[in-house]
């Protein structure tokens, strides 16, 4: 840091903290009901500046509801946040609105118009300063500039969602909200996405993205929250699975134990230990670093022809099921 600011080569900006050193989003027991139905139920999480943030959620987990509640689109039904360093009220709406960006699941363009139009009259309506240089940085952060006079009818769904991403940008948002923002593309459309989402991180944009998709959370963003009407857990995703999970080592030979009671239950740290298919263990210890080493002599000792060992790998994807399978049967109680 220090030579950084003494020779003024600077690695980049300073990610941007609002006075009182509170981060792009601070959302205290948000709660928004419809009637009776609540679609999201005492949220609490921050979101730094410079981070990429994934809310991770089956349909109808509420993620719209509170991207739409932070995006000033509707009002909570109890609940506090700071968005973008300003308190959400409706009196800071306007303020707020211009500080951020949401990009909805459907990007709300108009066919008939060209990319540039679509742009265009989205700058008068927010009346924005620089027109043309700001339609031209958005397009040229989408990688769209050569298709500024198409026609949008004309465009490739992934394209679409380009240009709504390109309007998302035209304020310079602080915090960008993209809801779903590959839901319904090919794999290469979505990862299309997922670049133009890494680029935007690198300089420095705050991104809250909303996903069913594990692998997109996984792959682009710094912290996880997951969501189901209520907020189940957050933290970065390799967190997730040690919080969740015993730590285990997976051991595989190419025939079954003959007593892997008397191998698996020996092992140093060994809690417990459960077959999960033929010639394939799974056994909970307290260190696996020290435990495989041992468990390989074990098993060689004991004559059985090892095929692997290693520690188990959880993916999100593990995590996510047992936080929602959790969910299920909480309900049907
Ligand atoms: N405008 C609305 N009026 C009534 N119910 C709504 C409205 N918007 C969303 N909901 C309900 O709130 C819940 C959460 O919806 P939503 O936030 O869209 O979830 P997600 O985006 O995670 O799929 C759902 O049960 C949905 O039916
Ligand atoms: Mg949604």
């Amino acid at each position: 840091m220090s030579t950084n600011q003494a020779t003024g080569d600077p690695a980049g900006p300073a990610p941007e903290r609002t006075p009182n050193g509170q981060g792009a989003l601070v959302v205290e027991g948000l709660t928004k009901r419809f009637g009776t139905r609540v679609a999201c139920d005492n949220v609490t999480f921050s979101v730094d500046y410079g981070e990429v943030f994934g809310f991770l959620g089956p349909n109808g987990a509420g993620k719209t509801t509170t991207v739409r509640t932070l995006g000033t689109l509707l009002a909570p039904s109890s609940g506090t946040a700071m968005v973008a360093g300003l308190p959400l009220t409706a009196e800071n709406g306007v303020e707020i609105r211009q500080r951020i960006s949401v990009m909805p699941e459907a990007p709300g363009l108009y066919l008939r118009l060209s990319v540039a139009e679509n742009l265009a009259y989205f700058v008068g309506l927010y009346e924005l300063p620089d027109g043309r240089a700001r339609i031209e940085r958005a397009l040229k952060a989408v990688n769209l500039l050569d298709r500024a006079d198409d026609s949008c009818r004309s465009l490739s769904k992934g394209l679409r969602q380009r240009v709504g991403l390109a309007r998302a940008l035209l304020n310079d948002p602080k915090v960008l909200f993209l809801d779903e923002p590959t839901s319904g593309l090919d794999p290469v459309a979505a990862r299309e996405v997922h670049e133009l989402i890494d680029a935007l991180r690198k300089r420095g944009v705050t991104i809250f993205l909303t996903t069913h998709r594990l692998a997109e959370a996984e792959r682009l963003c710094d912290r996880v929250g997951i969501m189901n009407t209520t907020l189940r857990m957050v933290g970065r995703p390799d967190e997730l699975r040690e919080q969740l999970f015993s730590k285990s080592l997976e051991i595989r030979t190419r025939e079954p134990l003959a007593q892997p009671e008397r191998v698996l239950a020996g092992l140093p740290g060994a809690e417990s230990w459960h077959q999960t298919g033929d010639g394939t263990y799974i056994v909970a210890v307290s260190d696996p670093q020290l435990a495989a080493p041992e468990a390989a002599r074990a098993l060689v000792a004991a004559g059985a022809d090892l095929l692997s060992l290693s520690p188990s790998q959880h993916s999100l994807e593990d995590v996510y099921l047992q936080l929602i399978d959790t969910d299920v049967e909480a309900q049907s109680r």
